[in-house]
C-alpha cells in the first residue's frame, strides 16, 4: 500500500482509470519533459514507473514552475486523474490511459547539468568509469533497478526456501586466517598485533564446516566473499555466495537441495519452469565440449576422431591423433553447407587462430548419401575419400551440412573449437533456450602443472575413495566428490562432499606439497576439529553476482550489483582504493616502500 505524506498518497503503478476524477499527489524525477505548443509534458518516474503529468498554461503559476523544469529535478505534483485524449494513450505504460492534470507543483531539488541522460542512455554510449563515477544516476535507470528488484527477489526466494528446509542463516568472520582454497586474498594489518593480519574470507568455506563440527545440522549463509583476481565480466573482488552446507549427507542429498533451489529461484525471478537439471561427467564434457562448463542451449557438440585419424597421411591430423596430450575433432553444422560463406569461414579461422589454433580444416558435406558422396573441401584429398567418408558417418551428417576439424594440442583445440561453437550459435541464432543448467560431476581430484599437483576444487574436498593408499598410487587419475552447476555456459556455484578424517586430509594435503607441519600451521584448527567426532558433511556455494546475471540477462556481474568495482578494481565513485594516512599506516605499524611521484603530496 501506497504510504500518504507530504510528498506522495500515490504511485506510478497505481494511476489507471479507476482513479479517474480523483485529485493524487505524487512525486518524483523529471523523466522527460516537453513543450507541446503551449502545453508542457513532464514524465514523472517514480521507483514504480512513468506517469504524465500535463501542466496548462490557465493555471499561470504551475506553468511557470514546469518552464523551469528540467530532467533529473525532484518535483512534486498535485492534479487530478483524467483520461487521455482519444488516440494520445500509451499501451506501453502501466499508467498510459490516463494523466494527471497538475493543479500544484513544487521543485523539491534541482539536478546539474547531468554527465549523460539518465532517461535514455545506451551503455554502450557511455565509458564505464563515467557510469561508476555517477553510479547514483546510472542506478536510476530502469534496467539498473530491474536487476537490483531481480536480486533481492532471488535473496528472498533463498531464504524463504531454504529456512522452510530447516536451515539456520549463521553469520561467519570476515575477518579471518589465510586459507590455502586458490584465490589470492585481501589481507587487513592488526593495529592491537602489530606485524600481524587477518586475510579477508574468500569463501566462509573453513567456517561453515566447522559449524558442522558444531553440531549445526543445516546451514546457510548470504556470505559477502573477496578474491583479489583479475577480474572480468564474471569476476569481482567482492561478490556474494548462496553458501550452504549440511551434515550427514551423499553428493546426491545435496545435488537435490540444490538443484531444487536453482528451480525455484528461475521460477520466481525468471517466471520459467525448469524440468530435471540433465548431468555430465566432467570427463564427458571435456570429450564433447571441450570445456567443463558446456553451454548446452546451443545444438552442437565436438566428436572426436583420433582413432579413425591415427594412421592417415594427413600429418595435421595423424600427429595429434597419436600424441597423449593432443587431439583431433570435428564439429558438425547442421546445415552449414548454406549458412556459412567462404569469407564467414576464413573469419572463423582468423578467430580459432586468436586461441593458438594453426588452421581451421572444413570439409561440405553437399551429398551424404551413402555409396555417392560428394564432399568439397581443401583436405579431402589428404584424407582420402574412404577416410573423410568415414568422419562424416561418423557425425552422422545430412547433405548441406558443414564439419569443421580442430587438430593439435588438447587445451589449444578445446579452447579454440569451444569458443567458435559459441561464436557460430550467435551467428546462425542456435541457441534452443533461455536456460540450460547442466551439473558436471565426477571432476578429478588433481590436476598438474609446472609447480606440481593442484586440488581441482579446493583442498578439502574429498576424493572418491576412503583409502590413503589409492589416493597416493594414481592421485591424478583420481576422481573427487565435487560438483559444478553450470548455467548456459557460467559456472554457477560448486561445491563437494568434504574431507571428514584428519589423516585423508594431511595426505590430500600433502600431495600439494604441504607436509604435517605446513599443514598444521595454516589449517590445525580444522584439522584438530576432525578429530573431536566430526560428522560427514558436505556442501554448495552459488554465485549471486553470475546468477542474477543470466535471469535478468545483463552481459557482465558489475549490471547486477548495485556499487561494483570496475575492471581494474578500483570505484570512480568514492576513488577507492586511495593513498593510505600516513598515521593510519603507522598505527599499523607500516609505513609506504614507494608511492607513485603523482600520489605523493
Ligand atoms: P568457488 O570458489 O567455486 O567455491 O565459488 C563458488 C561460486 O562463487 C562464484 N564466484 C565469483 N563470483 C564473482 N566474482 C568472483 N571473483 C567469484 N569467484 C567465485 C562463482 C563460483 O561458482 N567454498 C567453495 C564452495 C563449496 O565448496 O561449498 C567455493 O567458494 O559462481
Ligand atoms: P596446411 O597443410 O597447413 O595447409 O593445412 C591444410 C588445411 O588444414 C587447411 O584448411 C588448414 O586450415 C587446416 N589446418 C591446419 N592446421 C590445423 C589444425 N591444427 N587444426 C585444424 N585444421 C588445421
Amino acid at each position: 500500500m501506497t504510504m500518504q505524506n507530504k510528498y506522495r498518497d500515490c504511485l506510478a503503478r497505481d494511476l489507471s482509470l479507476s482513479l479517474e476524477g480523483n485529485q493524487v499527489k505524487l512525486s518524483g524525477w523529471v523523466h522527460r519533459i516537453r513543450d507541446h505548443g503551449g502545453v508542457i509534458f513532464i514524465d514523472l518516474r517514480d521507483h514504480t514507473g512513468l506517469s504524465q503529468v500535463v501542466c496548462n498554461p490557465e493555471h499561470a503559476d504551475v506553468f511557470s514552475i514546469a518552464e523551469r523544469c528540467r530532467s533529473e529535478f525532484v518535483i512534486s505534483v498535485e492534479g487530478q486523474v483524467s483520461k487521455r485524449p482519444e488516440g494520445t494513450e500509451n499501451v506501453d505504460l502501466h499508467s498510459g490511459a490516463v494523466e494527471v492534470v497538475c493543479s500544484e507543483l513544487t521543485i523539491i531539488n534541482a539536478c546539474l547539468p547531468l554527465p549523460f541522460a539518465v532517461e535514455q542512455h545506451n551503455e554502450s554510449d557511455v565509458g564505464e568509469d563515467v557510469r561508476m563515477q555517477y553510479r547514483f544516476l546510472d542506478l536510476r535507470r530502469e534496467s539498473m533497478a530491474k536487476a537490483l528488484r531481480a536480486r533481492s527477489k532471488l535473496l528472498n526466494c533463498v531464504r524463504a526456501t531454504l529456512q522452510s528446509q530447516d536451515f539456520l542463516e549463521i553469520e561467519t568472520p570476515v575477518l579471518t586466517k589465510a586459507s590455502p582454497e586458490g584465490a589470492r586474498e585481501y589481507l587487513v594489518p592488526s593495529r592491537v598485533h602489530p606485524g600481524l593480519g587477518f586475510a579477508l574470507q574468500q569463501s566462509p568455506q573453513q567456517y561453515k564446516q566447522l559449524l558442522m563440527m558444531g553440531g549445526v545440522d543445516r546451514y546457510y549463509q548470504i556470505a559477502r566473499c573477496f578474491r583479489d583476481e583479475d577480474l572480468r565480466r564474471d569476476r569481482q573482488p567482492e561478490f556474494t555466495q548462496i553458501d550452504l552446507e549440511m551434515a550427514f549427507v551423499e553428493q546426491e542429498d545435496v545435488l537435490h537441495v540444490v538443484g531444487d533451489l536453482l528451480k525455484r529461484m528461475i521460477y520466481d525471478v525468471a517466471d520459467v519452469t525448469i524440468d530435471d537439471i540433465p548431468r555430465m561427467s566432467w570427463h564427458d564434457a571435456m570429450r564433447l565440449y571441450g570445456s567443463d562448463k558446456p553451454d548446452l542451449r546451443i545444438p552442437l557438440h565436438f566428436v572426436p576422431i583420433d582413432d579413425l585419424c591415427s594412421d592417415c597421411d594427413f600429418k595435421v591430423f595423424k600427429q595429434p591423433a597419436i600424441d597423449e596430450d593432443s587431439r583431433v575433432v570435428t564439429m558438425r553444422i547442421p546445415g552449414g553447407s548454406r549458412l556459412l560463406s567462404r569469407k564467414q569461414i576464413d573469419d572463423y579461422t582468423d578467430f580459432v587462430a586468436k586461441y593458438g589454433a594453426k588452421g581451421l580444416a572444413y570439409v561440405k558435406v553437399n551429398d551424404a548419401t551413402s555409396g555417392s558422396m560428394d564432399l568439397q573441401s581443401p583436405i579431402v584429398k589428404f584424407l582420402g575419400q574412404e577416410l573423410a567418408e568415414k568422419i562424416v558417418q561418423r557425425a552422422e551428417c545430412q547433405s548441406g551440412d558443414l564439419l569443421f576439424f580442430g587438430a593439435g594440442d588438447a587445451k589449444v583445440v578445446n579452447q579454440s573449437m569451444c569458443a567458435l561453437r559459441s561464436l557460430i550459435a550467435e551467428d546462425l541464432s542456435l541457441f534452443t533456450c533461455d536456460f540450460a543448467p547442466l551439473w558436471v560431476l565426477d571432476f578429478p581430484m588433481y590436476e598438474s602443472d609446472d609447480d606440481g599437483l593442484k586440488a581441482m576444487h579446493h583442498p578439502f574436498t574429498s576424493p572418491a575413495t576412503d583409502s590413503i593408499e589409492t589416493l597416493k598410487q594414481a592421485p591424478l587419475s583420481l576422481l573427487s566428490k565435487s560438483y559444478d552447476l553450470v548455467l548456459n555456459g557460467c559456472e554457477l556455484g560448486s561445491g563437494s562432499i568434504r574431507i571428514s578424517d584428519a589423516e585423508m586430509q594431511y595426505a590430500v594435503l600433502e600431495l600439494l606439497g604441504m607436509d604435517k607441519a605446513a599443514s598444521d600451521k595454516v589449517l590445525g584448527h580444522l584439522i584438530e576439529a576432525l578429530r573431536y567426532g566430526a560428522p560427514p558433511h558436505g556442501g554448495f556455494a552459488f554465485g549471486v553476482d553470475r546468477l542474477v546475471m543470466l535471469l535478468v540477462n545483463r552481459p557482465s556481474i558489475r549490471d547486477v550489483i548495485a556499487f561494483p568495482k570496475t575492471q581494474n578494481a578500483s570505484c570512480p565513485l568514492t576513488g577507492a582504493p586511495s593513498v593510505l594516512d600516513d598515521a593510519a599506516l603507522k598505527e599499523l605499524g607500516l609505513r609506504h616502500l614507494k608511492l607513485k611521484p603523482e600520489l605523493a603530496n
